[in-house]
């Protein structure tokens, strides 16, 4: 049996079948291995390697996790969140998730359903999220980051789009540009409603025609917001640009530079931290300063400039925790 772990979660006599980087991708040649010593692990993050593949037939399970354990993690979490927001930023954020959690739920279900777009749900989350952003980024980002299963895609969807927003204003974009990154930021994924769960959630490595379904998912979705009235250009560019690379490595379209539109380039900054700090049961998430180490050396992924600014104005300036 096979199974994906991040790469942090690599421990010494695990037998690593398949490594992977970011979105899934493949990352040049490679011979399964038996981890023995954790200068393995680190030679592994230096190759950017995000999730790996371990074949339980041939090496160690990672550690059975048990509800106290769960318990413990969670509470752990309530606790780093309280101690860097106030309570009262604590329940607004909260209060946001609730109100709109019919709103995107019903956003996802029409894409998955009828591979349609509910603009006016979309555009109805995207004002209480940017109200909500407003003195509160920090505490909705920080409560959206605990995900289980299901609500994985509704909360990275909330998380991207508060992020967008957030650091939109930070750079001093005009509200109508905010609005627009927002909902960007809360549909860029949309295209992944067309899969199925098999591949979404298949412990093992993609085939190629599976890995070629996954990278189809930001023009699916693209075509999907398209087909809605007056869609802003900002929106679409997200939803199609989201994993382009600066270095033109990229997909769909390998576009390389300032070639790929502004708006898709702030959002594959800010789509890869939110998936590299989010938290699940039983699954370690990468720490902040992890994360912003990982993303500074994924050599040629994002506009050097835009992640400097992120880093600044969203991580050092303490907006984000
Ligand atoms: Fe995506």
């Amino acid at each position: 049996m096979q199974k994906r772990i991040r790469v942090n979660q690599l421990r010494v006599g695990m037998f690593v079948a398949e490594v992977e980087a970011t979105d899934r991708q493949d990352v040049g040649s490679f011979k399964p291995f038996l981890v023995s010593s954790n200068l393995q692990v680190e030679k592994m993050m230096a190759r950017h390697v995000l999730t790996v593949i371990i074949d339980l037939s041939k090496g160690a399970d990672v550690a059975p996790a048990t509800s106290s354990s769960q318990h413990d993690a969670r509470a752990a979490f309530n606790e780093q969140i309280l101690s860097h927001y106030s309570k009262r930023d604590i329940r607004q954020a909260r209060q946001c998730i609730e109100d709109t959690r019919p709103l995107i739920r019903h956003i996802l279900a029409d894409a998955r359903l009828n591979a349609s777009f509910a603009n006016e749900a979309a555009s109805s989350a995207v004002e209480r999220i940017m109200s909500a952003a407003f003195d509160n980024a920090g505490a909705l980002v920080a409560v959206a980051k605990l995900k289980e299963k299901d609500e994985l895609t509704f909360l990275h969807s909330l998380a991207v789009s508060a992020l967008m927003i957030t650091f939109g204003r930070s750079l001093g974009h005009e509200e109508e540009d905010v609005r627009q990154f927002g909902l960007g930021g809360l549909v860029h994924d949309l295209g992944k409603m067309a899969l199925p769960d098999s591949i979404l959630t298949k412990p093992g490595k993609l085939t190629s025609e599976e890995m070629a379904l996954v990278r189809a998912h930001p023009q699916r979705g693209y075509d999907m917001v398209s087909q809605a009235a007056q869609v802003p250009r900002q929106v679409l560019e997200i939803c199609r640009y989201h994993h382009e690379k600066f270095d033109g490595s990229g997909y769909p379209d390998r576009l390389a530079g300032k070639l790929i539109p502004y708006a898709g380039r702030l959002a594959a900054i800010c789509d890869v931290y939110e998936a590299l700090t989010t938290i699940r049961p039983y699954k370690r998430a990468f720490s902040q300063a992890e994360a912003i180490k990982m993303m500074m050396n994924f050599p040629g992924h994002f506009d050097s400039s835009l992640l400097s600014a992120f880093i600044s104005k969203m991580v050092i300036s303490g907006t984000l925790h």
